[in-house]
């Protein structure tokens, strides 16, 4: 099956799933692996919450063993910290539902300000008394250990509440549950900040939460939009009026982590930002592009009038209202950027560069060569610049962003940044006018010696090594595959295929299970990324080819439907290429040895030349291939 990747913006689809084989591999991007991986990746869960995932979609029994202590421990306190964040959201809900002072201040101050019940439940919206230790008391006499709500911040180290007389906002994340909580004064003193968050905990990150993203992601996805707004009272305002795909950061700038939840959570990543008319809120609004842009992510900006954010706008003019003014103030960032300048460039020319050198910074963050350069005729056209000094100038910083991402990489640890795939050098495999960092052959597919040999060769140990190769003898592929190459496994030309052979040889030793579910799992990233790599292919066979031409095509079409001659194939390929090549160094030694006057080797050389060449001939008979040297 083939689709669009939800891992990177395209519009032809390069996105391969393979229900067979239970694996996707996208190749455009690149990202591959199983359904594991799929979610830890899609999804950012852990391995573990991955397996609870699809254990729980499909109904399967999850049998879990020898969960190491520290494992135990670790769950346990986790659950039992969320439990205590439970505990806290409710108790603060009933001490603003249930208590006089709760009634009259809190629930009076909600309900002046316009919010519905129904938002009240909805957001869990609730008080947190002034008696000092309330939560903490009430906490520790319902059996909860007063650490774990220290730990969460909950409680001071000294046993007091950390949330006195604010009205509680509590935090959830994209699952529902309570990860933290903001607190609003209802004082009136400028000198008590307005909004108190938790701390971080191990349970509230704050880069990786988005307030209202729970509720609002059911929206967002639908719509294939995600408002963001900077409050927690605006969120709630527009989920009140029925604009319901609106989240808001904590409190914080709007970090790439946030860009990329909300790029998973619409199906083209589409992002509004509608911030405040007032310095603040057009300041948010630039701060935050940046990391949209880096995340592909389609921003428009929308700013409010002066002196409105859009709580009060909503209440004042209605759902519909607030729509319109958003369809029609949409702005590109592009435009939003010189619109905020226009009075200044008027002014002064040398502003205009300085303009133009930041839009281009950011130009240069979109992953999306064709939206670059979209943006790039936008900028031309709209600030009266050459198209080509633009475009010479982008090139310039996307040539320095990768030579630093290279150095980066390099530093540490060639390996690891060359294969980590996030070092964003796939980003611009498309830019052809810069001279790309050398790759290592796994990724450009150039290959020396036998590689392309020894490739095939661990490709059938890992499809099909398992099966039967000869059913009288009952002999598996893989007992015939490592029969056969014995002699050279400790000298292969690619030292990562070599060390996959041996691996399965080692295992095979032991006798343990290894087939392709095991590297499909495999304890060594590099190692999954080749399974998947082996088992996909961009080119799709075309039903076509055998028809016009009568070749029947064993290779590409479904080798697996017939191991065995895919197998004898590969291995005399292999043979054929290791023959070849010890036949040109003994060509080598043999030119060598005539000019000098040791006959006797040179006789021996010559001989085995003979040999060589006579088997190296008969292979290729078998193969059908003509030997060209
Ligand atoms: P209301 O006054 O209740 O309508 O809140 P608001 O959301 O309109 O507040 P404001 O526009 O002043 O601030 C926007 C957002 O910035 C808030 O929702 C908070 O996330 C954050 N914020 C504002 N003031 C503070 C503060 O004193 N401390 C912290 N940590 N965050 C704040
Ligand atoms: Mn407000």
């Amino acid at each position: 099956m083939i689709g669009l990747c939800p891992f990177h913006g395209e519009k032809t689809p390069s996105f391969n799933v393979s229900p067979g084989r239970n694996i996707f591999k996208c190749f455009g991007c690149g990202k591959g692996g199983d359904a594991v991986t799929f979610l830890k990746e899609h999804e950012n869960m852990s391995f573990e919450d991955a397996i609870r995932w699809i254990a729980s979609k499909y109904r399967l029994q999850l049998e879990e063993i020898e969960l190491s202590a520290e494992d135990v421990k670790d769950r346990l306190l986790q659950d039992s910290l969320y439990l205590v964040n439970d505990f806290a959201a409710d108790h603060f809900r009933k001490q603003m539902m249930e208590t006089d002072y709760g009634k009259s201040v809190a629930l009076y101050y909600c309900k002046q300000r316009g919010f519905l019940d129904e938002s009240i439940e909805k957001f869990s919206i609730g008080w947190a008394a002034d008696a000092g230790d309330a939560l903490t008391k009430a906490a520790a006499s319902a059996g909860y250990n007063v650490d774990l709500l220290k730990k969460l911040k909950l409680s001071t180290d000294t046993g007091r509440d950390f949330f006195r007389s604010r009205l509680m906002f509590p935090i959830q994340n994209l699952t529902g549950k309570f990860v933290g909580f903001a607190g609003r004064t209802l004082s009136n003193d400028k000198s008590v900040p307005k909004y108190v968050n938790s701390p971080e905990s191990e349970l509230y990150i704050k880069s990786k939460v988005l307030y209202g993203a729970f509720q609002a992601k059911k929206a967002i996805q639908q719509l294939d939009e995600c408002i963001v707004v900077e409050g927690y009272s605006d969120v709630i305002s527009l989920h009140q009026s029925g604009i319901e795909n609106a989240v808001a950061p904590c409190g914080t700038a709007l970090v790439e982590d946030h860009a990329r939840i909300i790029k998973r959570l619409t199906r083209t990543g589409n992002i509004v930002f509608l911030f405040d008319g007032d310095a603040a809120g057009i300041a948010a609004a630039t701060k935050n592009l940046k990391n949209v842009l880096s995340q592909d992510l389609n921003v428009k900006i929308v700013i409010l009038p002066d002196a409105e954010d859009p709580d009060s706008y909503v209440r004042k003019h209605g759902a519909e209202a607030m729509r319109k003014y958003i369809a029609v103030h949409a702005q590109d960032f592009i435009f939003f950027k010189i619109a905020q300048q226009q009075k200044e460039i008027d002014r002064d020319p040398v502003s205009k560069v300085k303009l133009l050198r930041e839009l281009i910074g950011l130009i240069a963050l979109i992953p999306d060569q064709i939206r670059r350069s979209v943006y790039i005729r936008e900028c031309s056209s709209r600030l009266d610049v050459s198209e080509q000094s633009l475009v010479s100038e982008l090139n310039k910083l996307i040539y320095q962003d990768l030579s630093k991402k290279k150095q980066a990489a390099d530093k540490s640890g060639s390996r690891a940044g060359q294969q980590s795939g996030d070092t964003g050098e796939e980003y611009f495999d498309e830019s052809d006018f810069l001279t790309k960092p050398k790759k290592s052959v796994h990724e450009t597919g150039k290959t020396f010696g036998s590689q392309l040999q020894e490739k095939d060769i661990v490709r059938i140990l890992i499809t099909a090594g398992e099966r039967i190769y000869d059913e009288s003898n009952s002999i598996s592929i893989a007992d015939y595959i490592l029969g056969n190459i014995a002699e050279v496994i400790d000298d292969f030309d690619d030292k990562f295929y070599e060390s996959v052979v041996k691996e399965y040889l080692q295992r095979q030793n032991t006798g343990e299970v290894t087939n392709f579910q095991y590297f499909i799992q495999h304890p060594d990233e590099k190692v999954r990324r080749l399974t998947v790599d082996l088992t996909t292919s961009p080119d799709e066979y075309s039903p076509n080819w055998e028809k016009r031409w009568q070749l029947p095509l064993q290779f590409q079409k479904m080798p697996e439907e017939n191991f065995t001659l895919d197998t004898e194939q590969a291995l005399k390929r292999f043979l054929l290429r290791r023959v070849g090549q010890i036949c040109q160094k003994n060509h080598e030694r043999i030119r060598e040895l005539s000019s000098g006057d040791n006959m006797d080797e040179l006789v021996i050389a010559m001989k085995a030349h003979q040999k060589y060449v006579e088997l190296r001939n008969s292979i290729a008979k078998e193969l059908g291939v003509v030997v060209l040297k």
